[in-house]
């Protein structure tokens, strides 16, 4: 009998080239958290600031999306049998994220009426590119990871520091498959490449995109979301208590160091991004990293 590579708790992997994410699965269960491991019995009314309630909605209506966003990548990757298993498993961590905020949100004494999460619903569309689709993803998830973890740093009220911080786990182990992904489809489509660059300008490329999400510019403009609070708070909410600029630096650097591995230009400012579309767009010879 042949030997066949097992996870940490001895479980045979499946062998399968083409089942990428069959390892994720057996990954995820090592590396994920249940509900019931957050001290829920912990929670502190007392540290809970109006601006955690404003934080904590803003995070809800971003994690709602869940189920729109796998809608749309199920959608788009109707002819990708693995890539689909992963926005699957990728959505259950997500709905986990957004559920776990709400139930938080009720300890504190606030909810979110159930029709500003149901507007949530309709599928995204496609996006200019595969590649691109997987590349909004790519930022969506640096984005959280570090917001999250900047605010849990800060957060005083221990169950939603917990949340934070076991969620910023879950956004960075998604950002590391979106870009498996996104590299997958480039290796079979580098014609792509010059629209993942494009994604990473349109949402990264001017100070007036500092600490905004791209769900943002999907999803905000919703008649559900008038006058309620959007990913925008939550995302000033991060800006707020990252006084030093250190988180959003790390958060920059983690996308130009993937975008660089992705399109193979060397990419750590934003002028570096602008000059690889130029070079793409005219055809000439990519800058090797
Ligand atoms: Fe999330
Ligand atoms: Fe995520």
């Amino acid at each position: 009998m042949k030997s066949q590579t097992t996870s940490p708790a001895g479980v045979p992997l499946l062998e399968d080239d083409q089942m990428h994410s069959a390892r994720v699965f057996a990954g995820y269960q090592h590396a994920t958290w249940e509900l019931h491991h957050i001290p829920w019995d912990a929670f502190r009314a007392d540290l809970v600031l109006p601006e955690h309630i404003v934080f904590a909605k803003g995070a809800i209506v971003g994690e709602s999306n869940v189920v729109a966003a796998t809608h749309g990548l199920l959608n788009e990757f109707a002819m990708d049998y693995d890539f689909s298993q992963f926005a699957c498993i990728w959505g259950y961590q997500e709905i986990q994220h957004h559920l776990a905020f709400q139930i938080w949100l009720q300890l504190a004494g606030h909810s979110i009426a159930f029709g500003t999460t149901a507007s949530m619903r309709e599928a995204y569309p496609p996006g200019v590119t595969r590649a691109a689709t997987l590349a909004t993803n790519v930022i969506c998830e640096v984005l959280a990871t570090h917001a999250y973890r900047s605010v849990a740093r800060s957060m005083h009220e221990p169950v939603l520091a917990a949340i934070l911080k076991k969620a910023s786990g879950d956004e960075a182990r998604h950002a590391r498959e979106f870009v498996h992904y996104t590299a997958q489809q480039l290796a079979e489509r580098p014609e792509e490449r010059a629209s993942v660059l494009e994604t990473l300008y349109i949402y990264m490329g001017t100070t007036r995109d500092m600490y905004r999400h791209p769900v943002s510019r999907f999803k905000g403009n919703l008649p559900e979301l008038e006058n309620h609070e959007t990913i925008d708070e939550m995302f000033a909410y991060f800006a707020k208590v990252d006084v030093s600029g250190s988180e959003w630096a790390k958060c920059c650097e983690q996308l130009f160091k993937y975008f660089s591995t992705l399109t193979g230009y060397k990419l750590t400012k934003m002028s570096d991004v602008r000059r690889a579309i130029a070079t793409e767009e005219s055809g000439t010879e990519k800058a090797s990293v």
